[in-house]
């Protein structure tokens, strides 16, 4: 029986591929509604959050998104023979911040974007001073949900985690590059894999490490280190990987698919993978970055499966 109960366990697959990977939709499917369910719990009224500023948040962050990170969490954790739910002060903390980055990476000062998710982006439907405090409120709100969900320890170390990740030097400092490659520069393969690694990556690989950290809260001591590089060198090709594909998507994608405009990034001058090594080469790269990334998992054995069936979820996605 699987630590996760009925969802589907991958571990237990004698088919092929593919039939790993129709079990994981459904394990995502699952999944998905759950994150939700502890979404919208966190979200409700409270003494001195104005009505207009909560309907913003939820708007955004109740959307439908695929809840790549919290599943990643949940992974990480049942990975490290975590306890049998997700650990969902942190799922739901790193959903927070990947929703305040959508919203304010849509503002008319950084991607002017008009749809996400499906829905107009948060500033065509609130307006633009809101958007911006909506995720303000988002960013704040997940370092409470953290610092309340777990004993000091395990509190501390997360804050830190995510912090680091989302911060300055992680997704903020990608995605000051990423808008100065909008204006130029010389453009090469290192500046852009540096660039991923950051507006992308860095929340991914903090997705894995704290699903790491909450397996281990209850434990005498934190995950050993050489623990947490196997999920990291996962993490850092799976996130690479994932922009990739999200770059291609910008190409060979439409928006009733992606739920997002396609064709801006080559037209706002974005560097992206598929502008600067063409989409074959770009699909090429993001291949063997996920045989990389299955390779990182190998030591973990039969735990790590549903990690492993994700990447063919990540390179094969349509939205
Ligand atoms: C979009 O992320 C922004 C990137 C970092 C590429 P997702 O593709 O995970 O967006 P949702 O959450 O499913 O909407
Ligand atoms: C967004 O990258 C990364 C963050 C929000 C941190 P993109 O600008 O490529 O994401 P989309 O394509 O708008 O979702
Ligand atoms: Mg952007
Ligand atoms: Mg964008
Ligand atoms: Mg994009």
């Amino acid at each position: 029986m699987s630590r996760l109960g009925s969802l589907a366990d991958p571990r237990q697959d004698v088919g092929g591929e593919e039939t790993a990977l129709e079990r994981l939709e459904d394990y995502l499917r699952d999944r998905r509604i759950e994150v939700e369910k502890h979404l919208a719990m966190r979200l409700r009224p409270e003494e001195g959050l104005p009505s207009s500023l909560l309907e913003a948040m939820r708007y955004s962050l109740l959307a439908p998104g695929k809840r790549l990170r919290p599943i990643l969490v949940s992974m990480a954790a049942e990975a490290c023979g975590g306890a049998s739910d997700c650990p969902w002060p942190s799922a739901v903390a790193v959903e927070m911040i990947h929703a305040y980055s959508l919203i304010h990476d849509d503002l008319p000062a950084m991607d002017d974007d008009d749809l996400r998710r499906g829905q107009p982006t948060c500033h065509r439907r609130f307006g633009e001073a809101l958007a911006i405090l909506a995720g303000d409120a988002l960013l704040t709100m997940a370092f409470q949900v953290l610092a309340e969900g777990y004993p000091a320890r395990t509190a501390a170390a997360c804050c830190r985690e995510l912090a680091t990740a989302a911060g300055a030097a992680g997704m903020v400092g990608g995605q000051v590059d990423d808008l100065a490659w909008e204006s130029g520069g010389e453009r090469n393969v290192e500046g852009l894999e540096y660039l991923h690694a950051r507006k992308t990556g860095a929340l991914i690989r903090a997705s894995l490490r704290l699903g790491a950290l909450a397996a281990f809260a209850d434990r005498p001591n934190p995950p050993p280190p050489e623990l947490l590089e196997r999920l990291d060198g996962y993490g850092r090709r799976l996130g690479l990987a994932f922009q990739i594909v999200d770059d291609l998507l910008d190409v060979e994608g439409d928006a009733e698919q992606t739920g997002k405009r396609v064709g801006k990034d080559a037209a706002r001058g974005k560097l992206t993978y598929p502008g600067f090594l063409g989409a074959a080469e770009s699909r090429q790269r993001a291949e063997r970055l996920g045989r990389e990334a299955r390779a990182c998992l190998e030591p973990m054995g039969a735990d790590a499966a549903r990690l492993h069936a994700l990447v063919s979820y990540v390179l094969e996605r349509d939205r």
